[in-house]
């Protein structure tokens, strides 16, 4: 949700803030802005609008020298996206202009008072730490002044903020959203994901949580230095760049999603070739020994990531047979249940900075439970929390309707459970790799699945209904659907359709029914006969050995209990197209961020 990215060094600031924010839409946003120095007239310039980084590209005046900047693009919480909220914004009296991502909950009672008479621009609680800082700067050095408004805001924050006094640096702040800084040869970046800092870094780091970080740009080089609230130094724990330029462009394809689904064959094999040593699957032993020993496991999760744990529910009680529940995040994290002794948690996140689940680590470690989070970003904050990660190695999944991640996330709860099981029901390697096969065969035939959409999707709402894992299939399904083409979709367990909602159906009406294991496959055609004598126009997804031959999509046979990562691909490609042929903007579909940092 929202980005920044801040540079010193001795490439054209400009250039990099802004091809940075390009680097960070994907996560959603609704207005950007950026303020640099210009080597000229020593002077802060500042642009921002409502809209696209792509009109801050082009509105820009590139004969301007500048050498230090920050950049932001914003997902507006306190006041309208409009010119005025935002970032970056100056202080009361445009000393200091600063880029914020994340909400400040005290801001009122601060202005109540440290700030009573001060005359704010914006409706942002964002402009408050701007003039907090300069109104401690009256007294105080300009890094006591900061490190004083750090200790006084409650909330999230990642800050950059620029001093016209002493111009030559950028100070950095965050507590729960992320920030990372990236070194190389020529400069130092700060940004809130690593996508900002390829290119443009040899190393870096994610900071932790109420580090304050001073960069300044010396003569002929360049200098950092990471302190905490008080100012004693913290430890530097970098990483080398590991990510690529071409992992992050769209590769030919007109969409990164369309580029994320043909991907997802190379992640199931990716996941095998990760975590399968000498024909045997393994994961990290601290990893294995949190779930091994739990009685029960919790999985909290949110959107597409809580889809996988459904799927993964399925895994931990029929393969390594613990008892399972899935959680929704944001309701856990204030409405905890009786939880029963020697449990353990899985969190589950593409992203790794879900706020919803990063409040419900931060509660269950405090009464001492064990915490182990799968996640596609390594460096994230919800890897790092937790006592043990497990990466997806999806790649960088730019666009925000969730795909290969999805399938990552389901592939991985199957190893866990499959390490965890005393008997190995099937062999995993064998099942695994049908599975990308049978992924490749329908990806194959995506224009054929482009055509059976056609007019039946594009104009009124729609259902999925299937039973058993078709059912969570069918909840992944519908979610896709409504993000990206904004058809109204519910995902159905096919068998509850009549007691009740089966009064939406008329004529018309898409129902999507997904049938992959034998045991529901005559009360799910049950169900559909039941939709198509009212009326509805049907689609059948069904794996080979279930199908009829009325069926529009049928799929190559996978082991019934890995079906789920096959059936789903003609869901993705079906919310695709229709996006596609409703002119919709797929990658960054309205109102949605990929990572979702406010709770
Ligand atoms: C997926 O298509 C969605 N954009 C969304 O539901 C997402 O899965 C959810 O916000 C959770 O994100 P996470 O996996 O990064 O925690
Ligand atoms: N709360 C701030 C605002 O509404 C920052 C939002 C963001 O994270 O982009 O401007």
């Amino acid at each position: 949700m929202c980005g920044i990215v801040g540079y010193i060094g001795h490439r054209k600031a400009s250039d990099i803030i802004l091809s940075g924010l390009e680097k960070l839409e994907y996560r959603g946003y609704d207005s950007c802005g950026i303020c640099f120095l210009d080597d000229l007239s020593h002077d802060f310039v500042m642009y921002k609008d409502k809209g696209r980084v792509r009109h801050l590209i082009d509105d820009f005046d590139y004969s301007m020298s500048n050498h230090l900047g920050i950049g932001h693009t914003r997902w507006a919480t306190h006041g309208k996206p409009n010119q005025i909220n935002s970032h970056p914004h100056f202080s009361w009296n445009q000393r200091f202009a600063l880029v914020h991502n994340g909400v400040i909950e005290n801001y009122k009672e601060l202005i109540a008072k440290y700030l009573p008479n001060a005359d704010f621009v914006s409706e942002t609680d964002t402009e408050v730490i701007a003039t907090l800082i300069e109104h401690f700067s009256n007294t105080l050095s300009v890094e006591e002044a900061i490190r004083k408004t750090l200790s006084l805001i409650e909330g999230s924050y990642a800050l950059l903020i620029l001093d016209t006094q002493h111009p030559e640096f950028i100070y950095a702040a965050k507590n729960k959203s992320p920030l990372l800084i990236g070194v190389g040869e020529k400069g130092v970046t700060l940004a809130s994901d690593v996508m900002a800092l390829v290119g443009n870094a040899d190393k870096y780091m994610p900071i932790e949580d109420k580090t304050f970080t001073v960069v300044e740009k010396t003569e002929d080089s360049y200098q950092y230095r990471l302190c905490d609230i008080i100012g004693s130094p913290v430890e530097e724990s970098f990483m080398e760049m590991n990510i690529v330029l071409e992992e992050i462009g769209k590769a030919g394809y007109s969409h990164y999603m369309l580029k994320e689904i043909c991907e997802q064959p190379s992640v199931v094999r990716k996941i095998i070739s990760k975590y399968m040593n000498d024909d045997v699957f393994s994961i990290d032993p601290k990893a294995l020994s949190i779930v091994q020993n739990a009685k029960r496991i919790y999985i909290i999760a949110a959107g597409t990531s809580m889809h996988a744990g459904y799927v993964g529910k399925y895994y931990f009680e029929n393969i390594a047979k613990v008892p399972a529940e899935v959680f929704i995040a944001s309701e856990f994290a204030y409405n905890m249940p009786l939880l029963v002794e020697n449990c353990a948690f899985v969190f589950i996140s593409q992203s790794g900075e879900t706020a919803d689940l990063r409040a419900c680590l931060v509660n269950v470690k405090a009464l001492g439970y064990p915490t182990l989070t799968i996640t596609n970003v390594p460096t994230s904050t919800l890897a790092r929390e937790a006592d043990a990660f497990l990466e997806i190695f999806a790649g960088p999944e730019i666009a925000v309707a969730s795909t290969k991640a999805y399938v990552g996330q389901v592939a991985i709860l199957l190893v866990v459970a499959y390490v965890m099981a005393k008997k190995k029901p099937f062999d995993l390697h064998h099942e695994l790799s049908r599975v990308a096969v049978a992924m490749e065969a329908i990806i194959d035939k995506r224009e054929y699945v482009h055509s059976l959409v056609g007019e039946k999707l594009t104009k009124r709402n729609c259902f999925y209904i299937g039973r058993g894992l078709d059912y969570y299939t069918c909840l992944e399904a519908a979610l896709k659907l409504k993000e990206i083409s904004y058809i109204q979709t519910e995902g159905f367990a096919a068998g509850e359709l009549k007691h009740g909602t089966i009064a939406l159906i008329e004529d018309g009406v898409p129902v999507i029914a997904i049938i992959s294991q034998h045991a529901i496959n005559n009360n799910t055609r049950a169900n559909i006969r039941e939709v198509h004598s009212r009326g509805a126009e049907v689609l059948v997804i069904s794996l080979n050995n279930v199908s009829e031959l009325t069926d529009e999509i049928v799929l190559m046979d996978v082991h019934e209990s890995l079906s789920p990562m096959v059936t789903v691909i003609p869901t993705q490609l079906i919310s695709f197209y229709s996006a596609l042929d409703l002119g919709k903007d797929i990658d960054k579909p309205r109102n949605l961020a990929k990572s979702v940092t406010v709770e």
